[in-house]
């Protein structure tokens, strides 16, 4: 658990992530050995802003002279309406989780973080199917569709996905049911493992278990429930940490102009 600021108390320092909760983020503990490797002497505190106070936390962590922060959830939004000038991606999505204080610039590195994460995994083919039409969900559709995919989308709340494929243009299957036929990769963007909850999947309409994988966003110790059953089929499965320190080492990125010190970050999140 981190030492956690509230925003208006917010200590001397370079870099935090705000949040609502923010106790069990990682990113302090990631951030500070990127630092401790890269030879930069610099701190990164967890900092709790409650909903509809982005903008004044931002405001004030800028006059106190951070330089950058994190954003996650549930402020990605709030972020990119603070910033003057956001990145492509960040524009596209319309969120931002990384940001340059001074300059208030900002940027989105969820998807990149996402697709590099899969870049070693080989599969069979390129059928996904994303579960959820969540905070984290377009970061995730874009990623994989500029990668070539062809993406099926299901949610429990089936209006949601609909306005979320029409929202961003999104190229997608909408399904009313998450069929899994024929899919290689399957995207858990769901929060249903934080509560430990069961999606209704079919996971015998995985035809090739061996070449398919399944992706939880979420991470914890040990394998969620949404892992656990894709295991007990024979399917690879991947946890939510390898995003999470490609999307750190794409922020640390932004902020410093230097190539991140990945095998720390990874480190730091065992
Ligand atoms: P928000 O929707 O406010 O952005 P989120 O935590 O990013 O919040 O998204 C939660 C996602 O997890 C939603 O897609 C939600 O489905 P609904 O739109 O139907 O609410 C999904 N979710 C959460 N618990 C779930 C469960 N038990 N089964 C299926 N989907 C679930």
């Amino acid at each position: 658990m981190n030492e956690v600021f509230p925003w208006r108390e917010a200590p001397k320092a370079d870099f935090a992530v705000i949040g609502y909760p923010i106790h069990h983020s990682l990113s302090p503990k990631m951030h500070a050995a990127a630092f401790e490797a890269a030879g930069l002497s610099a701190s990164y505190v967890a900092t709790e802003v409650p909903p509809g106070e982005v903008g004044s936390a931002l405001d004030h962590l800028r006059s106190l002279g951070y330089r950058g922060v994190n954003v996650t959830v549930p402020h990605k939004e709030d972020a990119f309406r603070w910033c003057e000038s956001t990145t492509d991606v960040s524009t596209r999505l319309r969120v931002c989780n990384t940001i340059d204080l001074e300059r208030r610039h900002g940027t989105s590195t969820d998807g990149q973080g996402f697709a590099a994460s899969l870049a070693d995994i080989e599969l069979d083919g390129k059928q996904a199917v994303v579960l959820g039409a969540g905070g984290s969900t377009r970061s995730i559709l874009e990623a994989l569709l500029k990668d070539g995919w062809h993406v099926s989308l299901w949610n429990r709340t089936k209006s949601k996905a609909e306005a979320l494929i029409l929202d961003f243009g999104f190229d997608v299957t909408l399904l009313d049911e998450p069929n899994l036929l024929g899919a290689n990769l399957i995207v858990n963007t769901t929060s249903a493992s934080l509560s430990g909850e069961r999606l209704p999947l079919d996971w015998d309409e995985v035809l090739t278990p061996a070449d398919a994988l399944a992706y939880d966003l979420a991470y914890g110790a040990g394998l969620t429930t949404f892992l656990k059953d894709a295991q007990s089929w024979g399917i690879q499965t991947m946890d939510g940490r390898k995003m999470l320190m490609e999307q750190g080492a794409a922020a640390f990125e932004f902020w410093w102009g230097l190539p991140a010190p990945r095998e720390a970050m990874l480190a730091a999140l065992q």
